[in-house]
């Protein structure tokens, strides 16, 4: 804590923080009694020493980015890098609060604004909101701004599109904002362009679309989609989880969506996984801006400042700014990666999953185009055909020190994996990742089904750990 705070919130100092009192239960109503601690809690005492060996041990049970590909690429788990930490980390910035007046914060309104400014600019969508929490929020938002929007032009659309390739936020999202929606089929992993037609009505509000979708394939007929989704006076929304394969390659702007959120824990380099915070901005088109949530950043003169005078804005969708420490992370990312940089991380990203996609389509069927995006998708029928599933692959691949890529998703494939390899990694760790993978594959059937065998908790009942949170990882263990 900085001197400045010390003076101003007059809080004890960070060094004199006091563990709560033991529980005793007798307070906590809503534990069953059966639970309760009968005597007080005995707090460990231990030394330094221990306790860092602790940690460091509990973290080497753990598989992280630092340990090994982690093939979940753009989705929440490519390398941040520490320039960010450096940054956001910084006591100035830290040690920042949401109600000191604006004139003191004048630098983090200008990052912020600066921010929203290259968004805008990486997006086409120049109106740009940085209060999402997330990218499920800024769908949420995004589907806000939509029903303002019809309302105002006293159109009562109730309908909200999707493929059936969409992410499960964007029904959830689409629900949450009292739209309901309306699955289409897809041909070949994309958007079928008959279903689509057939679907949109004047009920439609929106068409949300992922492009690249969620099997990584680039939706080639988007501004063809684009034009029909428009004559029946609706609106095109991107749900841009995966933008990292097309950052200043193309741009929503571009393919004529009219709202698109970004994770910026994805593209943007902002740690997320574990839990988060995440961060999302939401971008739009002129005629969409005023309906954007308050407060509004604006720039006067040299000076900066939040407005909440946007009469039609839906109000305000989150506390203070947003996520200030992550918006700066992506910040730094952005600044440090510049345009050539940004586009370099796309093409590689692309690269990747096409170099590993070729490689391990000779062991597992590709059931789309060749050509894919930044993540591939690959169907586990051949094991499924050896007694085998998919997640039998995917714990098997955590015993040589990898992380399973995602499984059962997307869903309209057959016992599907999906790869999404991040730009970050080199050549030799995509060779590492693909022996692993085919050594995995050759095992024998037994091994397989058992595995993990080399970790500190062998195979987990999922179901049972989602269900029951009393259990703890002994009972959760499956004997293999
Ligand atoms: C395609 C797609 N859309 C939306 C989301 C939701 O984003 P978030 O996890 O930031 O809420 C994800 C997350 O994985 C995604 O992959």
């Amino acid at each position: 804590m900085t001197h400045f705070q010390q003076a101003r919130w007059n809080e004890p100092p960070i060094w004199e923080v006091r563990l709560p009192d033991a529980v005793t239960g007798t307070e906590q109503g809503e534990i069953p009694a059966a639970l309760r601690r009968k005597t007080p809690f005995r707090w460990p005492a231990p030394t330094e020493l221990e306790v860092a060996r602790h940690y460091t041990r509990l973290s080497q049970m753990n598989f992280s980015i630092e340990t090994g590909i982690y093939p979940l690429g753009s989705c929440t788990m490519k390398y941040n890098p520490r320039i960010n930490e450096i940054l956001a980390r910084d006591p100035l910035i830290a040690g920042t609060h949401p109600n000191q007046p604006e004139e003191t914060v004048q630098g983090t309104l200008e990052m912020l604004y600066r921010l929203e400014e290259a968004l805008g600019k990486i997006t086409g969508l120049p109106n740009v909101s940085l209060q999402p929490a997330a990218g499920a929020h800024g769908e949420f938002t995004a589907l806000l701004v939509a029903r303002a929007h019809f309302r105002r032009k006293g159109e009562p659309r109730t309908e909200v599109i999707l493929p059936d390739t969409a992410h499960g936020t964007n029904p959830a999202s689409s629900s949450m904002a009292g739209f309901t929606s309306r699955e289409i089929p897809s041909l070949n992993g994309c958007v079928d362009l008959p279903a689509l037609t057939d679907a949109l009505s004047d009920k439609t509000a929106v068409f949300m679309l992922t492009n690249p979708n969620t099997a990584g394939l680039f939706e080639e007929d988007v501004l063809e989609i684009a034009d029909r989704v428009h004559s029946h006076g609706a609106l095109l929304y991107y749900d841009g989880a995966n933008m990292n394969a097309i950052v200043g390659k193309t741009s929503p702007g571009k393919m004529g969506f009219d709202l698109a959120h970004l994770n910026l824990h994805k593209t943007f380099s902002t740690p997320h996984g574990g839990g988060g915070p995440g961060a999302a901005a939401l971008c739009v088109t002129d005629a969409l801006a005023e309906y954007l949530p308050v407060p509004r950043l604006v720039k006067e003169g040299r000076k900066f400042r939040w407005t909440y005078d946007l009469p039609h804005s839906i109000g305000k969708v989150r506390s203070f700014y947003g996520n200030t420490g992550m918006d700066l992370r992506a910040y730094a990312y952005i600044t440090a990666h510049g345009e050539d940089g940004l586009r370099r991380s796309s093409e590689r990203a692309v690269l990747n999953s096409n170099y590993l996609a070729h490689r391990l389509g000779k062991y597992l069927p590709r059931p789309f185009k060749p050509l894919v995006k930044h993540e591939f998708v690959l169907s586990g029928k051949p094991l499924h055909d050896r007694g085998l599933r998919t997640l039998d692959l995917a714990k098997r691949l955590l015993d040589d020190g990898v992380h399973a890529p995602t499984v059962y998703f997307p869903s309209l494939v057959e016992e599907s994996l999906m790869v999404e390899p991040p730009e970050t990694e080199p050549k030799s760790s995509l060779d590492a990742f693909y022996d692993i993978f085919v050594r995995a594959l050759n095992d024998p059937d037994e091994r397989i089904r058992t595995a993990p065998r080399n970790l500190s908790v062998a195979r987990v009942d999922e179901v049972a750990a989602a269900k029951n949170l009393k259990l703890s990882w002994r009972d959760l263990e499956r004997s293999p």
